[in-house]
């Protein structure tokens, strides 16, 4: 069975969810404590053994490249003051030379033909794709668990989490059929249902494993919900010619493209921290009882 050695971060969103927050910095570099949301989505990636990481991104994110180039200058002057734990923090999240590739989507045309922009630099094997907009907390990587159930299956693996049933028509639903080793097999797939016809509560949350044939799909794809291309519309056809299965997750998702998530997020991992956690109480509680 060929490896997942890649992984496609769609980040050319223009994160209309979180203006004015987003008008000039990318919602992917905003920042959950001290490092920004992407940073943690490609920690993810590379925990579940990805090797090569590719970026769709768009006009006005070139500073994710920047993020994950060496900055020769600022990398020179902790050195030469001594900041050897400021230094190696930056260094142990550092790419190596030729890890990355970007390219762009040039058209806002949705998550489908976002996807679709990675087909050369993914080539023909079976790639991760993780959505940037959410991060996790678990004690095993959402990826991770994939990438075993994977190494089990083969095929095309699509992480789902329950949500609230009042809250299924803003995500893409599953149903779930057989168990198959720590997965199960989809029965049903559906883009943004309309209210009161989800086919369950199992939403989509960001994680999928995909055989190269999807990109064939995709170039044929046509637009789905909200008159975009829809990945979970050709993921449905997949299904039909390869095994499609789903992986119950069943850590902490945080949706950082929207400021509920995005606050949720900054509790979440500062609570993580040894030197925050009292932070976090000490404000929650002197706040809570001014407000009484
Ligand atoms: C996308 C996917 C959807 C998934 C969601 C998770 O939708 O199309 O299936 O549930 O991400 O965030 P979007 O949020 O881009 O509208």
């Amino acid at each position: 069975m060929t490896k997942v050695r890649k992984a496609v971060f769609p980040v050319a969103g223009l994160g209309t969810r979180f203006l004015p927050a987003t008008k000039a910095v990318p919602k992917e570099m905003l920042t959950v404590v001290d490092r920004p949301v992407i940073q943690y989505v490609v920690d993810e990636a590379r925990a579940a053994g990805i090797e090569h990481f590719i970026f769709v991104t768009g006009r006005n994110k070139t500073v994710i490249e920047d993020h994950f180039d060496i900055q020769f200058e600022l990398y020179d002057t902790l050195e030469h003051r001594g900041k050897v734990e400021q230094l190696e923090r930056l260094r142990s999240m550092q790419p190596a030379p030729g890890e990355t590739s970007f390219t762009r989507q040039q058209v806002p045309m949705g998550l489908g033909h976002a996807v679709w922009c990675a087909r050369d630099l993914v080539g023909d094997e079976p790639f991760a794709l993780l959505l940037p907009d959410m991060i996790m907390q678990s004690d095993e990587s959402c990826l991770k668990g994939m990438v075993d159930l994977y190494a089990q299956t083969g095929n095309n693996i699509v992480a789902v989490q329950e949500c609230d049933p009042a809250e299924t028509h803003k995500y893409g639903i599953v149903a779930k059929g057989a168990d198959v080793h720590t997965g199960f097999e989809i029965s049903d797939m559906v883009e943004k249902p309309a209210k009161g016809t989800a086919p369950s509560n199992l939403y989509i949350n960001g994680r999928y494993i995909l055989q190269p044939q999807i990109f064939d799909l995709l170039a044929k794809q046509e637009r789905g919900a909200g008159n975009e291309i829809q990945l979970t519309d050709a993921m449905l056809k997949l299904g039909k010619e390869q095994p499609l299965y789903g992986y119950h997750y069943r850590g902490e998702t945080f949706d950082c493209g929207s400021p509920d998530g995005f606050v949720e997020a900054n509790i979440a991992f500062a609570m993580q921290r040894a030197d925050l956690r009292d932070v976090v109480i000490n404000t929650v509680n002197r706040l809570s009882a001014r407000k009484g």
